[in-house]
């Protein structure tokens, strides 16, 4: 049961206000909107208390005191005053003293028109300086490909070193020297490594750490906003893209507490270049070499070559689904099963890697309420997951929730890399099941535990996992489990029913292929000949092998539906591209079903309404209860039978995991330079 909390009382410039005892003065001044000014405070981070900007003064008490460090419990029936001389004379002292050494570079810094001291320096500074003394020199530091550092504009607020410590799980980072010398640096001279580091520059508060790939860009005014969602992991990402004219310069989380909270992963921040570099931008039809055409021969093409391989009553297409794809194209594809019948197989990506998820339980392909789960979670066994590179802003939020709680974690699969503790209780499926059968210290934990939960990651979705949960449950019957996908299209297509078969079961006599925001081998093409068309945004070494090339949208430049790992839907904003001849998936196939319709004159010729995604019902329709889960049986043998795949995604890759951010000139630079760092240390 929830502890009640213990509340008390305060007067903040003689407004009475009852709060939770803990509550700081700042944060009781933030909630009746009084602006107290701050440089180190961060409602993400713990307190610090280091830069003395928040003073206020208290009743009684013979100086002013930091406002973000002091409880209500502390000054408890006590009157606060903000705006009194003491406080004022207090805030332009402490801001004097910051700009003793602080260079006055504005208009050639990045964080101009965004800086903390830059707008407090004008509210509440003071118009005159007493210092004219040489300000100090404090040697820049390379931080990586990222972070630009002027180390001189530092003002040792130390928010960079709590965030790397506190959600990046990383301990490099830390100040050296006392006083006039303090320094923030990372002790010996090497690049920051993480996933993470673009929100270290969020929360510089002045411009000692900016970001490289923005660096002379633009100035924060000159921006145009659109809120969007980011899709290179399954998390969605809530994101600000920002658009210098027609090019996209920034790109900034924006904060949903659910989801992303404020931060961002750099492949998500920093991918955005791919929209404008090695871009399919016009129809490509082969004859003896590629030519362009228009989108009115496309669909004569496609027309042409579906006759001429098949009876148009009779077609046997094959649609492939990427691991990018939104819920419109997923309808499109089975608007046209629909039409033309069993004759169409809808496939996804996952083909290739011989995923078969089993979707008899939403479990598999999505988990929902996640958040929930592990706060209320009082022991963890992740089972084949590295979500430090799967989900790596989840993995942030794991990670803190391991810290405060310190519930114990048992990890199944490969030693990962993560800053919490954990033990590892083994490497492969025998080790699962040795643990399930009871040759484990780590069950006595789980049988032990009021609220255990088991994540397990993308590939173990091959595995018939439905055997297990009422095994598990029997172990005990407050068990909770959860599959943490890292592809944004899982979730999407687990909720249609796709998986590696077609719903309407495999097609040998498949002969006419489209593939979408995906790209199949030279071999399968070889073998199975047939017309293969292809629908997407960039260019591939193996698209030669295809006879028709669509140029398609990215998820930047339109308006669409994704569905995230935890079963949450949201719509990412549309951003006018340059490139005129580019088309969304979904409408490319859409059209292809209206030009069919007519060709076959068909009494199922669709309708714009019916093409709308309609999955919103699906969406929410749970196929099963948890209680039948607890009906299936356990055989060990079908768990023997199932295989631990290596972890997803090769760490040494992550920052070129995926289509989009392989084409990516940043996320390949950030690559080259983590492996050559890897290279250096191992040597
Ligand atoms: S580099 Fe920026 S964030 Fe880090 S301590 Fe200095 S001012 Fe604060
Ligand atoms: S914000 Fe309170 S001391 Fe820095």
């Amino acid at each position: 049961m929830p502890q009640k909390l213990k509340m008390a009382s305060i007067f903040i410039n003689d407004i009475k206000v009852t709060l939770p005892e803990k509550t700081t003065i700042l944060q009781a001044c933030d909630g009746i909107g009084i602006d107290v000014p701050r440089f180190c405070f961060h409602e993400r981070l713990l307190v610090a208390g280091n830069c003395r900007m928040c003073l206020v003064e208290v009743e009684k008490m013979p100086k002013p005191v930091p406002s973000c460090t002091m409880t209500i419990a502390d000054v408890k029936g006590k009157r606060i005053y903000t705006k009194t001389p003491l406080v004022k004379k207090a805030q332009e002292s402490v801001l004097e003293f910051l700009l003793i050494n602080h260079p006055l570079d504005c208009p050639i810094c990045d964080q101009g028109g965004e800086c903390d001291l830059q707008d407090q320096s004008v509210y509440f500074g003071s118009d005159s300086s007493r210092f004219y003394f040489k300000k100090r020199g404090v040697e820049d530091k390379n931080l990586g490909p990222i972070i630009k550092t002027v180390m001189t504009r530092c003002i040792h607020c130390t928010r960079c070193i709590r965030f790397a410590t506190e959600v990046a799980g990383l301990k490099d980072l830390g100040t050296t020297g006392r006083g006039k010398k303090t320094e923030i640096g990372t002790y010996v001279s090497k690049i920051i490594k993480t996933n993470l580091s673009g929100n270290i520059v969020d929360l510089c508060p002045v411009g000692a750490l900016t970001s490289k790939p923005y660096a002379f860009k633009a100035r924060s005014w000159e921006l145009k906003s659109t809120n969007s969602i980011d899709i290179l992991d399954s998390l969605c990402s809530n994101i600000v893209v920002q658009k210098k004219g027609n090019d996209i310069v920034r790109i900034l989380p924006r904060t949903n507490d659910q989801i992303n909270e404020e931060w961002l992963t750099d492949k998500a921040r920093y991918s955005f270049d791919s929209v404008s570099k090695n871009r399919l931008d016009i129809p490509l039809m082969k004859t003896n070499k590629f030519q362009e055409i228009s989108w009115e021969e496309v669909f004569g093409q496609l027309h042409k070559n579906l006759v001429s391989n098949n009876s148009l009553s009779n077609p046997t297409i094959r649609l492939k689904l990427g691991s990018l794809v939104d819920l419109e194209t997923i309808t499109a594809c089975e608007n046209i099963s629909r039409v033309l019948k069993q004759n169409v197989n809808i496939v996804s990506y996952k083909k290739s890697d011989n995923v078969n998820i089993n979707l008899d339980h939403t479990l598999n392909y999505r988990a929902t309420d996640i958040n929930n789960k592990l706060a209320e979670a009082d022991l963890l066994l992740l089972v084949n997951l590295d979500l430090k590179n799967e989900i790596p802003l989840f993995n942030a939020r794991l990670s803190n929730s391991i810290r405060k709680s310190g519930v114990p974690v048992g990890v199944l699969g490969s030693n990962i890399d993560c800053s919490f503790n954990y033990e590892h209780i083994g490497f492969d499926l025998k080790d699962f099941i040795t643990l399930l059968e009871g040759n484990n210290k780590f069950l006595n934990k789980i049988l032990q535990a009021k609220s255990p939960l088991i994540l397990f990651g993308e590939n173990c979705s091959t595995w018939n996992l439905n055997s297990f949960y009422p095994y598990l449950s029997k172990i005990n019957t407050n068990v909770n489990f959860s599959i943490l996908n890292h592809n944004v299209a899982v979730a999407g297509l687990g909720e249609y029913g796709y998986n590696t078969n077609s719903k309407n079961g495999s097609n040998t006599n498949e002969n006419f292929f489209i593939d979408i925001g995906c790209v199949s081998s030279e071999e399968e093409i070889k073998e199975k000949g047939g017309y293969w068309v292809h629908i997407g945004s960039h260019g591939h070494t193996n698209l030669k092998n295809y006879d028709l090339i669509l140029p398609s949208t990215t998820y930047l430049e339109k308006e669409s539906t994704y569905m995230n790992f935890t079963g949450s839907v949201q719509k990412s904003g549309p951003l006018n591209s340059s490139l005129p001849h580019i088309r969304n998936e979904s409408d490319i196939l859409n059209f292809f079903l209206m030009f069919l319709s007519k060709q076959l004159d068909s009494k199922d010729l669709i309708n714009s309404s019916n093409m709308q995604l309609t999955s919103q019902t699906k969406i929410l329709n749970n196929k099963n209860s948890m209680q039948d889960l607890h009906n299936i049986d356990f055989h060990t043998q079908i768990a023997h039978k199932m295989n631990f795949n290596k972890n997803s995604i090769d760490i040494d890759k992550y920052f070129t995991s995926n289509k989009f951010s392989k084409s990516s000139k940043i996320m390949n630079t950030i690559q080259m330079m983590n492996e050559k760092e890897s290279y250096f240390s191992k040597n």
